[in-house]
């Protein structure tokens, strides 16, 4: 990079070295569309738990704890449910990495489908802490009806499988739970990649972490976040841009002369 900085980064991204963009999402880059992130203090889930009265705020997404008393979860599920939140320019600005041939991977460890939302190819899309598309019995694996399961959360009333009456949950990942497949079979591809992007994470949960020192040495990775995360800013091409991601993402669209069709695409989600 010959800056690290926005411009610099738009010049490598329009440059033959760029061709395979990594993205990798957490919670930061849905604040906006209304749903809170986990850790930021007092707007972060984490902190406003109390009313659920939990021994310590991760419990609510521990299977162990889930086991015992699933209700703090079907009351927080209640709150996280898809389909009442708008995509955020962000996710239009990865739809837009897709379009113009540069996105590879997209990881995300939200579980709101805000992604497929803004109309980001399926098929380039890790959900590596699962999703509510689909919901299972914690113990027999049975699948269980999508429709049934949002009544009953809707309701905060706890499922039960119909064959061995064993608790049902959306199929997001858990902590004491294993990620995807789909995510193993991909991370290995970060080894190709020629650009990083990390964006609205606080890089503090790992596997998903750890995604970040998978990409070559000499591949720029760019942070952009609130706040510094992980340890993005060590490396010579690494570029940390601090601030709102909606605000960043623009400069940057701008930057690669998208800006009309950033806000062009993002208007589609509404
Ligand atoms: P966190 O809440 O830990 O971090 C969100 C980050 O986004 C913080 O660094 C914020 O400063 C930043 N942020 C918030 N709003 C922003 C905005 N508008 N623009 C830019 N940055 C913004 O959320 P995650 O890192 O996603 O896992 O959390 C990781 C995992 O921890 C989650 O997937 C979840 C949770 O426990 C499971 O439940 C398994």
């Amino acid at each position: 990079l010959v800056g690290r900085d926005a411009v610099s980064v738009a010049e490598y991204m329009q440059s033959d070295d760029c061709r395979k963009v990594f993205v990798m999402l957490g919670a930061g880059v849905s604040t906006s569309a209304g749903i809170p992130d986990f850790r930021s203090p007092g707007t972060g889930l984490y902190h406003n738990l109390a009313k659920l009265n939990l021994p310590y705020p991760e419990a609510v997404f521990e299977i162990n704890y889930f086991r015992n008393n699933p209700l703090p979860f079907y009351t927080l599920a209640r709150e996280l449910y898809p389909g009442k939140f708008r995509p955020t320019p962000t996710h239009t600005f990865v739809k837009l990495l897709a379009d113009h041939k540069l996105l590879d991977t997209c990881f995300t460890q939200n579980i709101d489908t805000l992604e497929r939302q803004a109309n980001v190819p399926g098929h380039r899309i890790v959900e590596a802490h699962g999703s509510f598309a689909d919901q299972h019995c914690i113990e027999c694996h049975r699948p269980f009806d999508g429709q049934r399961l949002r009544a009953a959360i809707e309701k905060s009333q706890v499922a039960h499988c119909d064959k061995c009456k064993g608790l049902v949950k959306p199929d997001i990942v858990f902590f004491g739970e294993s990620l995807p497949a789909l995510f193993h079979q991909t991370v290995p591809k970060l080894r190709e990649a020629d650009l990083l992007i990390v964006i609205g994470t606080s890089l503090k949960v790992n596997p998903f972490a750890a995604l970040t020192g998978f990409v070559p040495d000499d591949c720029p990775r760019v942070l952009i976040n609130m706040e510094r995360a992980g340890d993005i800013g060590r490396r010579a091409d690494d570029v940390v841009l601090l601030g709102r991601c909606d605000d960043v993402v623009r400069e940057l669209g701008a930057a690669l002369g998208w800006a009309d069709e950033l806000e062009r695409e993002w208007a589609k989600t509404d």
